[in-house]
């Protein structure tokens, strides 16, 4: 079909064939071994799965030109680096970058946020230097920022969060000050789907002074983002929530940043020249890619990106919409369910919620028995579930795979689990 066609889409989006799309995805073929029931896999969020499409170009990798990358001089070795090349113009392709070699390969949203944490961080953060935070923030989109405040003797400010779970542009102006030298901010909150005003909130950085980075790992696989357009400063997000391989994420970074960080790693492959006391660094990217790069997974994150850019963000937009807004009708009908965040027009497919009385963990547990996959606690957020006075929430977290017979199937699983909880 033409959405599969792995081109990039040009004007008119693709014809939406969602029969062929899950046929796309052999995890879907199989039924569930305890229920006999087609598996309803609401965890996207989490990590995404995979189509054919990429199974084949790592199977592919394996099978036919394995080698290591940027070393051999042989027809293998060839081939990789190419096909690394390919996956790199892939990615800059969909994130708009002015040049590949802007886009870093990491291990990960997280290698990628600790990466700039500590090459930009350790060299330009001093003392009473601030950081800009939210609540909203995945650990891994804090954690490697208090690490490095605690070595440089920044400081951690937060903006504070609507009562909503909104990220207002005012509240951010009121929270910059001449001191603030980066903002660290989610493209789209992992749990309540919040999709902050970037457009709005970037440019009053900049007026500030202030640097930009931006965790696209939930936003990415679901809507465009164009960094030159947004003038983000950094961007990072991972393979494997992106219908790619786990083991592979993207740090986007503008050249002239990045050429001004000292290297993360040291090791192999990122260096110039090496005498027995210095070294000289490679340019960008390599400075930043030490060591044996994860290759089928880059080769398998460049499918993937193909993949979904031939399926047409306005068709994913579209039906991820559909998905949302009919999440949101089914769950506003069972008793004692609450949504948490913001209303649709803020967030992505993400819903979380709690049930008054039934532990995300139980709840979590009783859906499995109907087939149905959530991730419950507290989803890497724990100062968000104590800004919301909870321990933990039960999220659902779509995709564009999944289908609106899947929403009523959660919806008919939350009775199941009422029901059977009431029971005792
Ligand atoms: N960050 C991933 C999630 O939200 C693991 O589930």
């Amino acid at each position: 079909m033409s959405t599969m066609s792995g081109k990039p889409s040009t004007g008119t989006p693709p014809a939406w064939d969602m029969a062929a799309i899950r046929a796309d995805f052999p995890i879907f073929e199989q039924v569930h071994p305890r229920t006999g029931r087609p598996v309803v896999y609401l965890d996207s969020g989490a990590s995404a799965q995979k189509p054919r499409q990429v199974i084949d170009a790592v199977s592919q990798c394996y099978a036919e030109y394995y080698a290591n990358a940027y070393r051999g001089v042989y027809y293998f070795g060839d081939r990789v680096d190419a096909a690394l090349e390919r996956s790199r113009e892939s990615v800059r392709a969909l994130i708009g970058a002015a040049d590949a070699s802007e886009v870093v390969f990491t291990s990960g949203t997280t290698m990628s946020v600790n990466l700039v944490a500590r090459s930009w961080g350790a060299k330009f953060l001093r003392p009473g230097d601030e950081i800009l935070l939210n609540v909203l923030e995945h650990h891994a989109n804090l954690v490697p920022w208090q690490i490095i405040a605690g070595e440089t003797g920044a400081r951690l400010i937060y903006v504070p969060l609507t009562d909503d779970g909104r990220l207002d542009p005012e509240r951010v102006a009121q929270s910059l000050t001449p001191r603030t030298r980066i903002m660290a901010v989610t493209a789209m909150s992992n749990v309540l789907g919040t999709i902050p005003p970037l457009a709005e909130i970037i440019p009053l950085c900049r007026q500030n002074g202030t640097l930009v980075f931006v965790d696209g790992a939930q936003l990415v696989p679901h809507a465009p983002i164009d960094v030159q357009a947004l003038d983000a400063d950094f961007l990072a997000f991972s393979g494997h929530k992106l219908f790619g391989p786990s083991g592979v994420g993207v740090l986007y970074g503008k050249r002239s940043l990045l050429e001004a960080m000292d290297p993360f790693l040291g090791g192999g492959h990122m260096i110039d020249e090496v005498f027995t006391d210095r070294s000289t660094w490679a340019e960008i990217p390599a400075k930043f890619e030490a060591g044996t790069l994860p290759i089928a997974p880059i080769v398998g994150l460049g499918a993937a990106v193909d993949y979904v850019r031939g399926l047409g963000w306005e068709n994913i937009h579209r039906h991820e919409r559909e998905l949302l807004a009919a999440t949101h009708r089914a769950l506003s009908q069972i008793p004692g369910l609450t949504i948490l965040g913001p209303e649709q027009s803020h967030k992505g497919a993400i819903v979380s919620f709690t049930i008054d009385g039934l532990h995300p963990h139980d709840l979590a547990d009783w859906l499995d028995r109907r087939g149905v996959a959530v991730r419950a606690g507290h989803h890497c957020t724990m100062p968000l579930h104590d800004h919301l006075g909870i321990h933990a929430s039960t999220r659902g977290s779509f995709a564009f795979y999944n289908t609106l017979a899947e929403v009523d199937a959660l919806a008919e699983a939350l009775r199941y689990a009422l029901k059977k909880h009431h029971l005792g």
